[in-house]
């Protein structure tokens, strides 16, 4: 694989959302030296995003594996901002808003106006494809997939999606970009789920399925997964964990993107998020966290 020369270009990194992978994807890369700006439409979530990245940094520094002088140097590299102008001058910007391909479009093309026309636009998509966001922007070559894992302060992955059309200078930036970060890095192909998510979420519907029929109970199902599997959640602990709203946007992906039945969203799921369960997030998900 060629060399990339442009390890060092890459400075200011852009975060747009909030919610628990955008505050996490902003952690990661202040902890890693990079300027960060954070942005949200809702500064009650920027709020949380602040006293989450501040909390999990204070969990390393407890732990030793980071020191306070660089924790507190990260948290200095953290600004955040309800004005999506002020990420102009970022040579990366992240997209890490609701899993909904027409509000990701309208916020690529924003973006597509608002950034240098040297920046790199990612997106954080579960399993929106990439081609698509690219197609509404200027600068689909400098379009790309970097999908962290949640929480990203912890998950070693990061799967990298080219777009149809995303070259291989944006591809090799951003494998160095993940690398400085810390993260081990996969190359998906731009089809829906990309690899994690399209083996991942049918493995939950289906646990969605197992409890829908009556086979076992919720504990059951899950430790089952988790002693018999040794998967360190079981599927639906992890469902409340990525929220249930992701995990049915994701499989509507699926089910519409291959036009397959057995990716069809099992009621349960559909049941779940019409009632504002969803998941760790709001209290409230398969399991209860009040
Ligand atoms: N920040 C800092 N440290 C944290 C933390 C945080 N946010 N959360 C947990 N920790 C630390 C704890 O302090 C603890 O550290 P030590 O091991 O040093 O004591 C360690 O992490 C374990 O914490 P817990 O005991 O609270 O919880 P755990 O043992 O269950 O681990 C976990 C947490 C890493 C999330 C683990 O349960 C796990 O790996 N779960 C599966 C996660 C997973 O599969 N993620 C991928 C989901 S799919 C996806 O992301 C893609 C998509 O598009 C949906
Ligand atoms: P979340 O609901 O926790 O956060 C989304 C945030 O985006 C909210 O704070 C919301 O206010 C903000 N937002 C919505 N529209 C916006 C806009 N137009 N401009 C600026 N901010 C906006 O969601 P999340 O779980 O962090 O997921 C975000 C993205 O990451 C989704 O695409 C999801 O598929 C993907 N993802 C999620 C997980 C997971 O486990 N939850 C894992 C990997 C990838």
């Amino acid at each position: 694989m060629a060399e990339t020369t442009t390890t060092k270009e890459t400075e200011v990194i852009g975060v747009v959302g909030g919610g628990q992978m955008g505050s996490g994807i902003a952690q990661v890369a202040a902890v890693s030296g990079f300027d960060v700006w954070l942005h949200d439409t809702d500064p009650a979530a920027l709020d949380r995003a602040v006293r989450a990245v501040s909390s999990s940094i204070g969990r390393f520094v407890s732990k030793g594996k980071l020191s306070r002088a660089a924790g507190s140097d990260a948290m200095k590299r953290l600004r955040c901002t309800s004005n999506l102008e002020d990420l102009r001058d970022a040579d990366v910007i992240i997209e890490a808003i609701v899993e909904s391909e027409e509000v990701k479009k309208t916020l690529f093309s924003k973006l597509d106006k608002i950034a240098k026309a040297t920046t790199i636009l990612a997106s954080n998509t579960s399993s929106i494809s990439i081609t698509r966001l690219a197609s509404g922007t200027s600068r689909p070559s400098q379009v790309i997939g970097m999908h962290f894992m949640n929480p990203p302060p912890l998950m070693k992955l990061i799967e990298i999606v080219r777009g149809a059309d995303t070259s291989d200078e944006v591809f090799l930036k951003i494998k160095d970009l993940s690398e400085r970060m810390g993260k081990i890095v996969v190359c998906s192909q731009d089809y829906p789920g990309f690899i994690v998510n399209r083996i991942l979420m049918p493995m939950i519907n289906e646990a969605f399925h197992t409890l829908y029929t009556g086979v076992a109970t919720k504990e059951d199902i899950d430790t089952a997964m988790k002693l018999g599997t040794n998967h360190p959640m079981g599927p639906l602990e992890l469902a409340d964990l990525i929220g249930l709203d992701v995990c049915l946007n994701i499989m509507k992906v699926l089910y519409e993107g291959f036009g397959d039945s057995k990716y069809s969203p099992c009621p349960l799921l559909v049941q779940y998020v019409d009632a504002g369960r969803l998941g760790r997030k709001r209290g409230i998900g398969v399991y209860s966290y009040e």
